[in-house]
Protein backbone atom coordinates (compact mmCIF):
# COMPACT_ATOMS: atom_id res chain seq x y z
CA UNK A 1 0.00 0.00 0.00
CA UNK A 2 0.85 3.69 -0.63
CA UNK A 3 1.35 6.28 2.39
CA UNK A 4 -0.46 9.18 0.97
CA UNK A 5 2.12 12.25 2.67
CA UNK A 6 -0.05 15.30 2.13
CA UNK A 7 2.11 18.90 1.79
CA UNK A 8 0.08 21.98 3.68
CA UNK A 9 2.75 24.22 4.63
CA UNK A 10 2.07 26.48 2.22
CA UNK A 11 0.33 29.76 1.99
CA UNK A 12 -1.71 31.52 -0.98
CA UNK A 13 -1.71 35.37 -0.70
CA UNK A 14 -3.40 35.56 -4.47
CA UNK A 15 -6.74 34.29 -3.05
CA UNK A 16 -6.97 37.14 -0.32
CA UNK A 17 -8.99 38.38 1.89
CA UNK A 18 -10.18 34.50 1.84
CA UNK A 19 -6.79 33.16 2.66
CA UNK A 20 -4.47 34.99 5.12
CA UNK A 21 -0.88 33.80 6.75
CA UNK A 22 -2.98 32.50 9.62
CA UNK A 23 -5.68 30.59 7.52
CA UNK A 24 -4.38 29.70 4.06
CA UNK A 25 -6.18 28.41 1.42
CA UNK A 26 -5.50 25.01 1.61
CA UNK A 27 -7.53 24.62 4.78
CA UNK A 28 -10.59 27.31 3.49
CA UNK A 29 -13.47 25.90 1.55
CA UNK A 30 -13.12 27.72 -1.98
CA UNK A 31 -15.33 25.91 -4.07
CA UNK A 32 -17.95 24.12 -2.24
CA UNK A 33 -18.26 22.74 1.53
CA UNK A 34 -14.85 20.81 1.55
CA UNK A 35 -11.26 22.82 1.92
CA UNK A 36 -9.33 21.47 -0.96
CA UNK A 37 -6.89 19.83 2.29
CA UNK A 38 -10.08 17.70 2.69
CA UNK A 39 -10.69 16.94 -0.57
CA UNK A 40 -7.21 15.76 -1.07
CA UNK A 41 -7.92 13.71 2.30
CA UNK A 42 -10.82 12.43 -0.02
CA UNK A 43 -8.59 11.86 -3.01
CA UNK A 44 -6.65 9.08 -1.22
CA UNK A 45 -9.53 7.64 1.16
CA UNK A 46 -9.22 4.28 -0.77
CA UNK A 47 -8.44 1.53 1.67
CA UNK A 48 -7.43 -1.03 -1.50
CA UNK A 49 -4.85 1.64 -2.40
CA UNK A 50 -4.26 3.76 0.30
CA UNK A 51 -2.80 3.50 3.64
CA UNK A 52 -3.89 6.29 6.45
CA UNK A 53 -2.41 9.44 5.52
CA UNK A 54 0.40 11.74 6.80
CA UNK A 55 -0.13 15.30 6.84
CA UNK A 56 2.99 17.72 7.44
CA UNK A 57 2.32 21.40 7.97
CA UNK A 58 3.43 24.09 9.90
CA UNK A 59 3.14 24.24 13.41
CA UNK A 60 0.77 27.36 13.64
CA UNK A 61 -1.90 25.30 11.29
CA UNK A 62 -1.99 22.39 13.83
CA UNK A 63 -5.43 22.00 14.66
CA UNK A 64 -7.04 22.90 11.36
CA UNK A 65 -5.22 19.97 9.96
CA UNK A 66 -6.14 17.23 12.89
CA UNK A 67 -9.94 19.21 12.80
CA UNK A 68 -10.93 18.90 9.14
CA UNK A 69 -9.50 15.75 9.03
CA UNK A 70 -11.40 14.00 11.90
CA UNK A 71 -14.85 16.15 9.97
CA UNK A 72 -14.52 13.60 7.41
CA UNK A 73 -13.73 10.67 9.69
CA UNK A 74 -10.07 10.59 8.35
CA UNK A 75 -7.67 9.37 10.79
CA UNK A 76 -4.47 11.49 10.26
CA UNK A 77 -1.26 11.46 11.26
CA UNK A 78 0.12 14.82 11.57
CA UNK A 79 3.77 15.79 11.19
CA UNK A 80 4.67 19.29 12.43
CA UNK A 81 7.21 21.24 11.26
CA UNK A 82 9.27 24.15 13.55
CA UNK A 83 9.65 26.70 10.52
CA UNK A 84 8.65 26.80 7.10
CA UNK A 85 11.33 25.51 4.95
CA UNK A 86 10.00 24.62 1.43
CA UNK A 87 8.67 22.05 0.06
CA UNK A 88 12.28 20.43 0.07
CA UNK A 89 12.54 19.80 3.53
CA UNK A 90 8.71 18.68 3.59
CA UNK A 91 9.26 16.19 1.30
CA UNK A 92 12.89 14.70 2.78
CA UNK A 93 10.87 14.84 6.21
CA UNK A 94 8.04 12.75 4.53
CA UNK A 95 10.40 10.48 3.26
CA UNK A 96 12.14 9.73 6.37
CA UNK A 97 9.11 9.76 8.37
CA UNK A 98 7.50 6.89 6.36
CA UNK A 99 10.42 5.02 6.33
CA UNK A 100 10.54 4.88 9.78
CA UNK A 101 7.30 4.19 10.57
CA UNK A 102 6.87 1.71 7.44
CA UNK A 103 10.09 0.77 5.92
CA UNK A 104 10.32 -0.08 2.26
CA UNK A 105 6.86 2.22 1.85
CA UNK A 106 5.75 3.91 -1.07
CA UNK A 107 4.94 7.29 -0.86
CA UNK A 108 2.37 9.86 -2.82
CA UNK A 109 3.82 13.30 -2.09
CA UNK A 110 0.78 15.53 -2.86
CA UNK A 111 0.03 19.62 -2.90
CA UNK A 112 -3.15 20.27 -0.38
CA UNK A 113 -4.10 23.49 -2.64
CA UNK A 114 -5.38 21.69 -5.68
CA UNK A 115 -8.64 20.88 -7.23
CA UNK A 116 -9.23 17.11 -9.50
CA UNK A 117 -12.35 16.74 -10.95
CA UNK A 118 -12.03 13.06 -11.32
CA UNK A 119 -10.48 11.63 -8.63
CA UNK A 120 -11.16 8.18 -9.75
CA UNK A 121 -8.63 8.86 -13.12
CA UNK A 122 -6.26 10.49 -10.56
CA UNK A 123 -6.59 7.08 -8.46
CA UNK A 124 -5.62 5.40 -12.18
CA UNK A 125 -2.89 7.43 -12.81
CA UNK A 126 -1.22 6.43 -9.26
CA UNK A 127 -1.91 3.05 -10.14
CA UNK A 128 0.06 2.78 -13.89
CA UNK A 129 2.77 5.07 -12.32
CA UNK A 130 3.47 2.24 -8.90
CA UNK A 131 5.43 0.06 -11.49
CA UNK A 132 7.94 2.64 -12.47
CA UNK A 133 8.01 3.64 -8.79
CA UNK A 134 8.42 0.40 -7.60
CA UNK A 135 11.28 -0.17 -10.08
CA UNK A 136 13.01 3.01 -8.16
CA UNK A 137 11.92 5.91 -10.36
CA UNK A 138 10.42 9.42 -9.14
CA UNK A 139 6.71 9.52 -10.82
CA UNK A 140 5.69 12.35 -11.54
CA UNK A 141 2.31 13.20 -12.94
CA UNK A 142 2.01 15.40 -16.18
CA UNK A 143 -1.12 17.47 -18.05
CA UNK A 144 -1.58 18.59 -20.91
CA UNK A 145 -0.43 22.74 -20.83
CA UNK A 146 -3.43 25.10 -21.91
CA UNK A 147 -1.20 28.43 -21.83
CA UNK A 148 2.45 29.29 -21.29
CA UNK A 149 2.17 29.69 -17.65
CA UNK A 150 5.50 30.33 -15.95
CA UNK A 151 4.09 29.20 -12.43
CA UNK A 152 4.70 25.71 -13.69
CA UNK A 153 7.24 23.19 -13.98
CA UNK A 154 7.29 21.66 -17.55
CA UNK A 155 8.30 18.04 -18.11
CA UNK A 156 9.39 16.48 -21.80
CA UNK A 157 7.83 12.97 -21.88
CA UNK A 158 10.79 10.52 -23.32
CA UNK A 159 9.94 6.73 -24.48
CA UNK A 160 7.22 4.98 -23.68
CA UNK A 161 8.50 2.59 -20.30
CA UNK A 162 6.08 -0.33 -20.67
CA UNK A 163 2.91 -1.13 -23.08
CA UNK A 164 1.05 1.98 -21.81
CA UNK A 165 1.55 5.05 -23.92
CA UNK A 166 1.17 7.28 -20.41
CA UNK A 167 3.82 6.18 -18.70
CA UNK A 168 6.87 7.55 -19.99
CA UNK A 169 10.69 8.22 -18.99
CA UNK A 170 11.35 11.88 -18.65
CA UNK A 171 13.80 14.14 -20.92
CA UNK A 172 13.96 16.68 -19.26
CA UNK A 173 12.33 18.64 -16.28
CA UNK A 174 12.32 22.49 -16.03
CA UNK A 175 11.00 24.63 -13.07
CA UNK A 176 9.11 27.70 -13.79
CA UNK A 177 11.01 28.83 -16.91
CA UNK A 178 10.52 32.45 -18.22
CA UNK A 179 7.46 33.04 -20.34
CA UNK A 180 9.34 32.88 -23.55
CA UNK A 181 11.05 29.52 -22.82
CA UNK A 182 6.98 28.13 -21.56
CA UNK A 183 5.61 29.00 -25.40
CA UNK A 184 8.71 27.14 -26.54
CA UNK A 185 8.01 23.90 -24.52
CA UNK A 186 4.03 24.44 -25.58
CA UNK A 187 4.29 23.99 -28.98
CA UNK A 188 6.64 20.97 -28.31
CA UNK A 189 4.61 18.90 -26.39
CA UNK A 190 5.92 19.36 -22.87
CA UNK A 191 3.41 18.51 -19.67
CA UNK A 192 2.87 20.83 -16.68
CA UNK A 193 4.22 19.37 -13.55
CA UNK A 194 0.81 18.78 -11.57
CA UNK A 195 2.78 18.86 -8.47
CA UNK A 196 1.96 15.55 -7.00
CA UNK A 197 5.11 12.58 -6.64
CA UNK A 198 5.26 8.92 -6.58
CA UNK A 199 8.36 7.45 -4.91
CA UNK A 200 10.06 5.01 -2.75
CA UNK A 201 11.02 6.42 0.29
CA UNK A 202 14.08 5.11 0.71
CA UNK A 203 15.00 5.97 -2.88
CA UNK A 204 13.85 9.69 -2.64
CA UNK A 205 16.09 9.17 0.49
CA UNK A 206 18.92 8.50 -1.89
CA UNK A 207 17.85 11.22 -4.47
CA UNK A 208 18.36 14.17 -1.21
CA UNK A 209 21.73 11.94 -0.46
CA UNK A 210 22.83 12.79 -4.16
CA UNK A 211 21.60 16.26 -5.12
CA UNK A 212 20.68 17.67 -1.87
CA UNK A 213 22.75 15.85 1.01
CA UNK A 214 22.53 18.80 3.26
CA UNK A 215 18.69 19.13 2.94
CA UNK A 216 18.22 15.63 3.11
CA UNK A 217 20.47 14.84 6.21
CA UNK A 218 18.61 18.27 8.40
CA UNK A 219 15.43 16.15 7.54
CA UNK A 220 16.11 12.76 8.56
CA UNK A 221 17.66 13.96 11.99
CA UNK A 222 14.99 16.32 13.02
CA UNK A 223 12.82 12.97 12.20
CA UNK A 224 15.04 10.73 14.05
CA UNK A 225 14.81 13.28 16.95
CA UNK A 226 10.58 13.72 16.48
CA UNK A 227 8.68 14.16 19.70
CA UNK A 228 5.43 13.13 20.21
CA UNK A 229 2.72 15.96 21.22
CA UNK A 230 -0.43 15.83 22.25
CA UNK A 231 -1.05 13.31 19.15
CA UNK A 232 0.96 15.61 16.96
CA UNK A 233 4.44 14.47 15.79
CA UNK A 234 7.14 17.02 16.55
CA UNK A 235 10.34 17.52 14.12
CA UNK A 236 13.03 18.69 16.12
CA UNK A 237 13.59 22.28 15.79
CA UNK A 238 17.15 22.52 15.96
CA UNK A 239 17.73 20.26 13.32
CA UNK A 240 14.91 21.03 10.75
CA UNK A 241 15.84 24.93 10.92
CA UNK A 242 18.95 24.42 9.14
CA UNK A 243 17.12 23.17 6.02
CA UNK A 244 17.90 25.15 3.29
CA UNK A 245 14.84 26.65 2.13
CA UNK A 246 14.02 25.92 -1.68
CA UNK A 247 11.19 23.50 -3.52
CA UNK A 248 11.50 19.88 -3.87
CA UNK A 249 11.24 20.78 -7.96
CA UNK A 250 14.93 22.73 -8.09
CA UNK A 251 16.08 20.20 -5.37
CA UNK A 252 15.86 16.89 -6.45
CA UNK A 253 13.52 17.12 -9.74
CA UNK A 254 15.41 18.87 -11.92
CA UNK A 255 18.44 16.64 -11.10
CA UNK A 256 17.23 14.17 -11.26
CA UNK A 257 17.46 11.11 -13.73
CA UNK A 258 15.50 8.41 -12.36
CA UNK A 259 12.56 10.30 -13.38
CA UNK A 260 9.59 9.28 -14.96
CA UNK A 261 6.19 10.52 -16.06
CA UNK A 262 2.49 9.54 -15.97
CA UNK A 263 0.39 11.46 -18.71
CA UNK A 264 -3.08 12.61 -16.36
CA UNK A 265 -5.97 12.35 -17.57
CA UNK A 266 -7.65 14.10 -14.63
CA UNK A 267 -8.81 17.58 -14.91
CA UNK A 268 -6.92 19.34 -12.71
CA UNK A 269 -6.10 23.45 -11.33
CA UNK A 270 -4.01 24.87 -8.74
CA UNK A 271 -6.52 27.53 -8.07
CA UNK A 272 -3.81 29.74 -7.51
CA UNK A 273 -5.98 33.02 -8.17
CA UNK A 274 -9.71 33.82 -7.99
CA UNK A 275 -10.06 33.43 -11.90
CA UNK A 276 -9.06 30.04 -11.19
CA UNK A 277 -11.33 29.42 -8.61
CA UNK A 278 -14.47 30.83 -10.86
CA UNK A 279 -13.42 28.41 -13.62
CA UNK A 280 -13.90 25.23 -11.74
CA UNK A 281 -16.95 26.44 -9.39
CA UNK A 282 -20.63 25.44 -10.35
CA UNK A 283 -22.38 28.60 -12.59
CA UNK A 284 -25.71 29.49 -13.38
CA UNK A 285 -27.08 30.14 -16.68
CA UNK A 286 -25.58 33.25 -17.22
CA UNK A 287 -21.65 31.68 -15.78
CA UNK A 288 -21.95 33.13 -12.59
CA UNK A 289 -20.23 31.61 -9.20
CA UNK A 290 -21.91 32.23 -5.92
CA UNK A 291 -20.73 31.07 -2.81
CA UNK A 292 -22.20 31.73 0.66
CA UNK A 293 -24.56 34.62 1.06
CA UNK A 294 -24.37 36.42 -2.38
CA UNK A 295 -27.47 37.60 -5.32
CA UNK A 296 -26.26 38.30 -8.45
CA UNK A 297 -28.74 40.42 -10.88
CA UNK A 298 -28.26 41.15 -14.84
CA UNK A 299 -25.02 39.71 -14.53
CA UNK A 300 -22.53 37.32 -16.26
CA UNK A 301 -19.30 35.68 -15.90
CA UNK A 302 -19.06 36.60 -12.03
CA UNK A 303 -17.78 35.46 -9.18
CA UNK A 304 -19.26 36.37 -5.76
CA UNK A 305 -17.14 35.05 -2.88
CA UNK A 306 -19.09 35.40 0.31
CA UNK A 307 -18.49 35.06 3.18
CA UNK A 308 -20.00 35.88 6.87
CA UNK A 309 -21.93 38.87 4.88
CA UNK A 310 -24.56 39.49 2.28
CA UNK A 311 -23.09 40.57 -1.20
CA UNK A 312 -25.05 41.33 -3.79
CA UNK A 313 -23.63 42.26 -7.80
CA UNK A 314 -26.07 43.69 -10.38
CA UNK A 315 -25.00 44.95 -14.04
CA UNK A 316 -21.52 43.45 -14.07
CA UNK A 317 -19.46 40.98 -16.70
CA UNK A 318 -16.41 38.47 -15.52
CA UNK A 319 -15.99 40.51 -12.18
CA UNK A 320 -14.58 39.24 -8.83
CA UNK A 321 -15.87 40.00 -6.04
CA UNK A 322 -14.75 38.44 -2.79
CA UNK A 323 -16.37 39.87 0.95
CA UNK A 324 -15.33 38.78 4.02
CA UNK A 325 -16.13 40.61 7.42
CA UNK A 326 -13.06 42.55 7.92
CA UNK A 327 -12.47 43.14 4.03
CA UNK A 328 -13.52 43.28 0.48
CA UNK A 329 -11.89 42.73 -3.03
CA UNK A 330 -13.15 43.62 -6.36
CA UNK A 331 -11.56 43.45 -9.58
CA UNK A 332 -12.17 42.24 -13.31
CA UNK A 333 -10.78 38.46 -14.31
CA UNK A 334 -8.07 39.40 -15.85
CA UNK A 335 -6.56 41.32 -13.18
CA UNK A 336 -6.84 38.19 -10.83
CA UNK A 337 -2.96 37.62 -10.66
CA UNK A 338 -2.59 41.67 -9.22
CA UNK A 339 -4.10 40.47 -5.98
CA UNK A 340 -0.40 39.34 -5.01
CA UNK A 341 0.63 43.01 -5.26
CA UNK A 342 -1.89 44.12 -3.55
CA UNK A 343 -1.49 41.87 -0.70
CA UNK A 344 2.22 43.23 -0.60
CA UNK A 345 1.30 46.95 -1.22
CA UNK A 346 -1.02 46.30 1.77
CA UNK A 347 1.99 45.19 3.60
CA UNK A 348 4.19 47.67 3.17
CA UNK A 349 1.17 50.40 4.32
CA UNK A 350 0.57 48.34 7.58
N1 LIG B 1 4.59 21.18 4.70
C1 LIG B 1 4.95 22.13 3.87
N2 LIG B 1 5.95 22.99 4.25
N3 LIG B 1 4.33 22.26 2.71
C2 LIG B 1 4.72 23.23 1.87
C3 LIG B 1 5.74 24.14 2.18
C4 LIG B 1 6.39 24.01 3.46
O1 LIG B 1 7.28 24.77 3.85
N4 LIG B 1 5.88 25.01 1.14
C5 LIG B 1 4.99 24.63 0.22
N5 LIG B 1 4.27 23.57 0.66
C6 LIG B 1 3.20 22.84 -0.01
C7 LIG B 1 2.11 23.78 -0.52
O2 LIG B 1 1.06 23.91 0.43
C8 LIG B 1 1.63 23.05 -1.76
O3 LIG B 1 0.64 22.10 -1.42
C9 LIG B 1 2.88 22.28 -2.25
O4 LIG B 1 3.75 22.20 -1.14
C10 LIG B 1 3.58 22.95 -3.43
O5 LIG B 1 4.11 24.20 -3.01
P1 LIG B 1 3.85 25.54 -3.84
O6 LIG B 1 4.60 26.63 -3.15
O7 LIG B 1 2.39 25.74 -4.07
O8 LIG B 1 4.60 25.19 -5.21
P2 LIG B 1 4.34 25.87 -6.62
O9 LIG B 1 2.89 25.99 -6.91
O10 LIG B 1 5.14 27.13 -6.70
O11 LIG B 1 4.99 24.81 -7.64
C11 LIG B 1 4.73 23.42 -7.57
O12 LIG B 1 3.42 23.09 -8.00
C12 LIG B 1 3.15 23.36 -9.41
C13 LIG B 1 1.72 22.94 -9.70
O13 LIG B 1 0.83 23.69 -8.95
C14 LIG B 1 5.79 22.71 -8.43
O14 LIG B 1 5.75 21.33 -8.15
C15 LIG B 1 5.57 22.96 -9.92
O15 LIG B 1 6.47 22.18 -10.68
C16 LIG B 1 4.13 22.58 -10.28
O16 LIG B 1 3.90 22.83 -11.68
MG1 LIG C 1 1.15 25.87 -5.78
Amino acid sequence: KIVPVILAGGSGTRLWPASRDAFPKQFQPLTGDLSTYQETLRRVADPSLFDDPVVITSDAFRFFARRQAADIGVKATVVLEPARRDSAAAVAAAAAFAEKISPGSMVLALAADHVVLDDEVFRDAVRLGLKAAEAGKIVVFGLVPTEPKTAYGYIRPGAALGDNDDLCLVDAFVEKPNAETALDYLRQGFLWNSGNFLFKASQMLAEFGKYAPDIGAAASEAVDKASEDIGFVRLDPDSFSTARKTSIDYAVIEKTGEIAVVKGRFRWSDVGAWDAIWQVSEHDGEGNAVHGDGVVLASRDCLVHSQGILTTVIGAEGLLVVATPDAVMVAPREQAQAVKGLVDALKEGG
